[in-house]
């Protein structure tokens, strides 16, 4: 990270404006300028510009400290909170685009929710039982190593930047991409679930799951959250070939 200084600089902010509710207006870049403060983020750059130049612009923050997954957007061509990224590790002038692959709400808002709603259901990503659930029974004991594993991959906040920054997902709206491979792998390490290993590869063995990467991984360097997103892929795919040799038994590979 850039030294933070008290040295004050104007920046530069071009960002993407279009209205889908006016399409008679086309789609333009516009500049403001503000002044840097120390420590300055683009949640608090953005909120000043909207508060003192421009109260129609669009953008989206909840949490405020990555966690809510809310904020992705292009910034200087690269997928990245909002929230997270300080204008002193930034150039001058700053390019905001939204997030690519999702759909445009106004500016800089994008829908991720209906994106990763129908990921969710499409990989059925929750606990599958073949009994009924009892209410009234103790939760079972987990082992810690995998129950860190999951804990691991359930720090996925959704924000969609994995999704922006793949080349595959921005040509291919039906590749699931990391975030969806790693919500996959998260219920295939959990011994809770019970599906049979043919309706996991059912999901993930063509080009729509993990077949489809073609091992840029963008994803993995663009996750806010550091997830360890190159060993779901190997995770899966090591699972798949396993799953050839093991007679629709469960197999040995692990994350
Ligand atoms: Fe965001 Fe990382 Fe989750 Fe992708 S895997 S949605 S980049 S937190
Ligand atoms: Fe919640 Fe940025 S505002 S992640």
């Amino acid at each position: 990270m850039a030294e933070n200084t008290n040295k004050a600089r104007t920046l530069k902010f071009d960002i993407f404006r279009y209205n889908p509710a006016e399409p008679e207006k086309a789609p333009f870049m516009q500049r403001f300028e503000i002044e840097e403060a120390p420590y300055m983020s683009l949640f608090l750059a953005l909120n000043q510009i909207r508060e003192e130049q421009d109260s129609s612009l669009q953008f989206d923050f909840v949490c405020r400290s990555a966690v809510c997954g809310s904020c992705g957007m292009m910034v200087n061509g690269r997928p990245a909170l909002g929230c997270q990224t300080l204008t002193a590790d930034l150039p001058d002038t700053i390019a905001l685009h939204p997030l690519p692959t999702f759909g445009l709400i106004g500016d800089l808002s994008v829908d991720t929710g209906r994106w990763f709603r129908g990921m969710v259901e499409r990989v059925n990503g929750w606990i599958v039982r073949q009994d009924e659930f009892d209410r009234t029974a103790l939760e079972a004991p987990m082992d810690d190593k995998i129950a860190e594993k999951i804990y691991e991959a359930d720090r996925c906040i959704e924000c969609g930047c994995c999704v922006a920054g793949c080349g595959v997902a921005n040509v291919r709206p039906d590749f699931l991409g990391a975030t969806g491979l790693n919500r996959i792998a998260r219920f295939m390490m959990d011994p809770r679930d019970e599906r049979a290993q043919e309706s996991w590869f059912e999901v993930v063995s063509d080009a729509e799951g993990v077949f489809g990467c073609i091992g840029m991984m963008a994803c993995d360097d663009v996750c806010p959250k550091d997830l360890p997103l190159l060993e779901v892929y190997s995770y899966i795919r090591r699972k798949a070939v396993a799953s050839i040799f093991s007679d629709g038994k469960d197999n040995p590979a692990k994350l």
